[in-house]
């Protein structure tokens, strides 16, 4: 027997919930940003899994399956024989329709042509909220979800830090830090984010579930700030005002939620982690 399961210590309520033992997890985009978190923690909880990727892989002490959701190739396969799919899979650069929405489609109904119990699927805080092309296609796919053969949870998790460093890498590039200093992040940990999934594996489909985003909402300039300090570089921050309905919604809060409970790791706690010292914490 392993030992008990972490996540259900943190919520005893769920002790009546089906052993990580006994369930089979197929997991899509094993290899992300995500995944690469989510597969050692559900793992060790003592799931069995099986992770997916378009090429081949070994390692983590995971069974590996090689499938494309673009094409469907390999998704029979890589889904017989689990009891839920947890769904990571995306792709926000390109051909998001063909991978997001329909691959997402390809793989619901392949699931359930296989008996797959419970299929979960994250999404965005904002996707309804937010007009960006590639939340248009998250929204899209999590219509797909619900539509589909399989029941099913969907969780709406923020930003992960790292998606926020992108962003502020991509903003400095030419220097001075650019950008809209009212809009308002609140940067998850993705780690916290596995284990509300392994949580929600554990509860059986939810259907829609409260989102999930981290434990402060910050303003752009404050994160960038702290992003400067934290890497000990000195640059200006130059304000451009985002126009039009995208720049409102950024600045109003969509791309934040008010749902508790709420992860625990700030963005000071990734920022001294990546860069050392205790930035603020
Ligand atoms: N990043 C954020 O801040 C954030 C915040 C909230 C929610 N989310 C959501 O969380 C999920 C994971 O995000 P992430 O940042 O971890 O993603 P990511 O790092 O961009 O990883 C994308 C994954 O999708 C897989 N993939 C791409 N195209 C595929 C295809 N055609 N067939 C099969 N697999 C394919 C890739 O696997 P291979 O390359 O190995 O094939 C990779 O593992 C996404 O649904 C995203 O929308 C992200």
């Amino acid at each position: 027997m392993r030992r008990s399961l972490g996540v259900i210590a943190a919520y005893p309520c769920l002790h009546w919930l089906t052993p990580a033992q006994a369930m089979r997890v197929l997991v899509t985009g094993a290899t992300g940003r995500l995944g690469r978190v989510a597969v050692p923690r559900l793992r060790d909880e003592g799931f069995t899994l099986r992770a997916m990727s378009r090429g081949p892989r070994t390692g983590d002490g995971v069974e590996w399956v090689t499938a494309d959701l673009a094409t469907g190739a390999g998704l029979a396969e890589a889904v017989a024989g689990v009891d839920a799919v947890l769904h990571l899979a995306s792709s926000p650069q390109r051909r998001t329709h063909d991978i997001d929405v329909l691959g997402t489609r390809r793989l619901a109904v392949a699931a359930g042509h296989a008996g797959v119990r419970h299929l979960v699927f994250v999404s965005i805080v904002g996707v309804d909220r937010v007009p960006l092309g590639y939340y248009r296609h998250k929204l899209a796919a999590e219509q797909v979800v619900a539509a589909g053969p399989v029941p099913w949870s969907v969780l709406r998790a923020t930003q992960f830090p790292e998606f926020l460093e992108g962003l502020l890498s991509g903003a400095s590039r030419l220097g001075p830090v650019i950008g809209d200093r009212a809009v308002l992040a609140q940067p998850v940990d993705p780690g916290e984010v596995a284990d509300r999934l392994a949580v929600l594996l554990l509860a059986g489909p939810s259907n829609r579930v409260e989102d999930f985003g981290g434990p402060e909402v910050l303003r752009y300039d404050e994160a960038a700030r702290a992003w400067l300090a934290a890497r000990r570089v000195r640059r200006p921050l130059l304000p451009v005002r985002i126009p039009g309905r995208l720049g409102r919604e950024l600045r109003a809060g969509g791309l934040t939620t008010t749902a508790t409970p709420t992860g625990a790791r700030t963005w000071a706690d990734h920022l001294a982690d990546t860069y050392g010292g205790t930035a603020g914490r």
